[in-house]
């Protein structure tokens, strides 16, 4: 095997389209995917490569030293790409230890593992850090994060996630650990658990029930297929330059009532429905405390230095997006019963 790669987080949503793609493409990378599978992560996911035989999965805690320790020891990973981390803004408002736990001690846990294993020789070592967005807080009307941009989160999510950061960087200039860091925007696309906005519109949707807008809906994001992220991600774990971070973004600004009625028409139409009908479902609930106005990223680092752009226009992924959540009622039904239907209870509320 040329390379021996710990992903963590990948049974989660971009973790699993991440895993998928590494599997594939790379068959001589040995890929170990630790995920301690919270109720975000499913195997389910990663049905088409499972049996792949460079691919094991291990069920684990990433603040696990002593199972970090075993692992790292067992397989001789040459790079970490890390994702696992509580990822919802909404249950960080009311658990933001559980973010603290996982997001910082996790990552710490995470970076002084591959510091110990790598010590004395960093050459071809890389730890690489999958980070979002939401550190650099809210925008106005204007202008858009660049990696200059100041941090400055709001939410007990986006504060565990700089902190990180800021532990990752931390490593690079204290003990060299050769690390790279990405702060994306919003993504979609197949498996994303349905707590979050665009598989809860369309689950909400199919099951006719309301589908909660928070505030006046014009709270807007940045939305990004989950395909262009993950080759965003291949791109700079092979050419990304030691120490540095990287923005990316979709450069498709959306306002959340502008997309919700989007996925109402595009559901519509392929359910039959009349188009438009389903519009009918949007109710405005109670804000998101704290709630930041608009996220917008500038990727003209990623784009001068390593050529990316993402490749899916918005309207093609959202029909693709509401077409694979269709055909995968199964798998939105697994999730959508018992603690899950406990939590929308309770969120939801008005
Ligand atoms: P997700 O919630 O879908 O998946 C997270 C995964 O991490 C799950 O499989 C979960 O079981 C696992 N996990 C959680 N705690 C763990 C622990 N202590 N040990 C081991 N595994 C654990 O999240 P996602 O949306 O796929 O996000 C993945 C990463 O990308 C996160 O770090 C997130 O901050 C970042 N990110 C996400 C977005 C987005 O739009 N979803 C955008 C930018 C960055
Ligand atoms: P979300 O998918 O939770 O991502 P993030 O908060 O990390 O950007 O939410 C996307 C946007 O949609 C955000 O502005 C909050 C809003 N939103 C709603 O209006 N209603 C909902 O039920 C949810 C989950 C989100």
């Amino acid at each position: 095997m040329k390379k021996s790669i710990l992903i963590t987080g990948g049974a989660g949503f971009i973790g699993s389209n991440l895993v998928i793609h590494f599997v594939r493409k790379y068959p001589d990378y040995r890929i170990v995917n630790l995920d301690a599978l919270t109720y975000a992560g499913n195997l389910e996911n990663l049905k088409e490569i499972e049996g792949a035989p460079n691919y094991s999965f291990v069920k684990g805690d990433i603040a696990d030293a002593a199972l970090l320790e075993k692992l790292f020891g067992e397989y001789a990973f040459t790079g970490v790409i890390h994702l696992a981390a509580e990822s919802h803004v909404d249950r960080s408002i009311t658990d933001p230890l559980a973010f603290v736990r996982t997001n910082v001690i996790g990552t710490t846990r995470l970076l002084q593992a591959a510091l110990q294993h790598w010590q004395g020789d960093f050459s071809d070592k890389l730890f690489y850090h999958v980070s979002t967005d939401e550190v650099y807080g809210t925008l106005g009307e204007t202008g858009y994060f660049t990696e200059e941009t100041p941090y400055d989160p709001r939410s007990p999510y986006s504060a565990s996630k700089a902190s990180s950061d800021h532990f990752v960087r931390a490593f690079y200039h204290t003990y060299g650990l050769p690390v790279v860091i990405s702060n994306c925007s919003n993504n979609y696309g197949p498996y994303q658990f349905p707590e979050k906005l665009i598989p809860l519109v369309i689950n909400n949707i199919r099951e006719q029930r309301p589908i909660p807008i928070y505030g006046d809906g014009k709270y807007t994001r940045d939305w990004l297929w989950v395909g262009d992220h993950v080759e965003a991600i291949d791109l700079l774990f092979h050419k990304g330059r030691r120490g540095e971070t990287y923005n990316i973004g979709g450069n498709s600004e959306w306002k959340n009532i502008e997309l919700v009625e989007l996925l109402c028409d595009l559901t519509d139409a392929e359910l039959g429905r009349p188009v438009g009908s389903s519009r009918q479902l949007i109710t405005f609930v109670k804000d998101r405390p704290g709630h930041d106005r608009r996220y917008a990223i500038d990727a003209t680092k990623l784009q001068s230095d390593m050529g990316w752009t993402p490749k899916v226009k918005a309207e093609d992924g959202f029909r693709q997006t509401v077409q694979w959540y269709l055909a995968h009622q199964d798998w939105l039904d697994n999730l959508t019963s018992g603690a899950y239907r406990k939590y929308y209870e309770k969120q939801y509320a008005q």
